[in-house]
């Protein structure tokens, strides 16, 4: 989220300044207080209304121009910024920025601001490719600007190449990757398993479950935010992982076991959220099964136990399990915590409202290696997935410490 933070946005003139509208919408969605200034050429583009009416504030354009209060504006709004977006940023400015140049409002509060500047150009292909453009943004990003690459596609000015403003869910995802304080995970490598896994009967049919893959993800999200380096190894979802983060798509238990095992040593903390099979088809037929007469008997083979394979490689790092139960679910969880060498398990039972695959939110009961427990109450995935963090990161961090002393 983004509460209580000042973006300020930036708004220059190419084709792609009509987003900025979405994007003061979806940052206002998150919390944001956001304050726009737009240059003389943006305003060709799009109008300062369109962009007071969705900030809800006044939209500065002039550095001249009558003042809204004592304060110098640049200054003011290069003070307030916990963040500044240029979206898109064309050429122009990049190549200005770059050169110190300060001639208008918003190049002057670039130049002002100690916070942090995320560019998102956003131009034609020759002149996104443009020697002069490219050593632009390498020296900006030498000197500590951030940016999102433009993404390739049809341009609006006919042509074809690198150049559009890159989606805005990537530009979202850097914003709130930006301006997030608490980085307990900082410099520690996040291994997470998400969704379910598909075992191939035929070509064409194959056995899987109902994961959706949504809480593994939120770690997935939750653990970047944190400051970690995280991979995620997922089996097939609808799902988009976070910019930022790692993905290694698996579709059987067995190259899940593979892609795990091989990322698992260098790992400090691995969060197994993935809804594995315990059982695949004893052969898969090179060719689709055929109806026959009379029932299909199908024999299953036991997959590899990831879960307990980890606890019995795992040195340092930190291993949470998940059991996902629609009975028992306390004492299954705990007889997994001792068998698999967790060092704790979250466990939820499928069989409550709000709990679960397919839901939104999250109900979880924590069985740690110690015996303790811990109930908490109905959150959504991402609360839930920051709070297993949190509880990782402490671990992680005693572990730490013992091995010091
Ligand atoms: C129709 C049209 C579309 C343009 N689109 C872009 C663009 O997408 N990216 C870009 O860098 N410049 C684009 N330009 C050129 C910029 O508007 C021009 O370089 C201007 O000086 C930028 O000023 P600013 O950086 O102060 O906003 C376009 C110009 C026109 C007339």
């Amino acid at each position: 989220m983004l509460n209580n933070k000042t973006v300020v946005l930036g708004i220059t003139g190419g084709i792609a300044a009509y987003k900025s509208a979405e994007l003061v919408r979806r940052l206002k969605k998150k919390g944001a207080e956001v304050f726009c200034v737009m240059t003389e050429s943006a305003q060709q583009f799009i109008t300062p209304l369109t962009m007071q009416t969705l900030s809800q504030n006044p939209v500065f354009t002039e550095m001249f121009g009558k003042v809204h209060h004592w304060n110098v504006e640049h200054i003011s709004l290069a003070d307030r910024a916990d963040l500044l977006l240029v979206v898109p940023a064309s050429a122009n400015i990049i190549g200005k920025v770059s050169s110190g140049i300060a001639d208008d409002l918003l190049t002057t509060t670039i130049m002002a601001t100690k916070a942090p500047i995320l560019m998102a150009p956003a131009m034609n292909v020759n002149m996104y490719q443009n020697p002069v453009t490219q050593r632009n943004i390498k020296n900006l990003k030498e000197l500590g600007y951030r940016f999102v690459a433009p993404g390739c596609g049809d341009l609006a000015c006919g042509y074809q190449g690198q150049g559009r403003l890159a989606d805005l869910d990537v530009i979202m995802d850097t914003v709130e990757g930006l301006v997030e304080d608490n980085k307990p995970l900082d410099r520690k490598k996040v291994l997470v398993t998400a969704g379910p896994t598909c075992e191939s009967i035929d070509p064409v049919r194959y056995l899987t479950n109902r994961s959706s893959g949504k809480m593994g993800y939120a770690i997935a999200r939750e653990a970047h935010l944190m400051g970690a380096e995280v991979t995620l190894v997922s089996g097939p979802t609808a799902l988009k992982p976070f910019s930022g983060v790692k993905l290694i798509s698996v579709r059987s238990a067995q190259q899940m076991y593979e892609a795990v095992l091989k990322n698992f040593e260098d790992s400090d903390i691995v969060i197994k959220a993935a809804a594995v099979a315990d059982y695949k088809p004893s052969e898969e037929a090179n060719d689709k099964l055929k109806k026959q007469g009379g029932d299909l008997v199908l024999k299953l083979t036991r997959n590899p136990d990831i879960l307990a394979e980890l606890g019995q490689q795992k040195k340092s790092q930190i291993l949470v399990g998940f059991a996902a139960e629609t009975k028992d679910v306390i004492n299954y969880a705990t007889e997994k915590v001792k068998k698999k060498k967790l060092d704790f398990i979250v466990a939820n039972d499928l069989t409550k409202e709000g709990a679960g695959f397919a839901s939104e939110s999250n109900i979880v009961t924590l069985i740690f290696s110690s015996g303790e427990v811990e109930k908490w109450p109905q959150m959504s995935k991402n609360e839930v997935a920051r709070k297993i963090l949190s509880k990782a990161a402490n671990l992680s961090k005693e572990k730490e410490c013992e091995g010091i002393g």
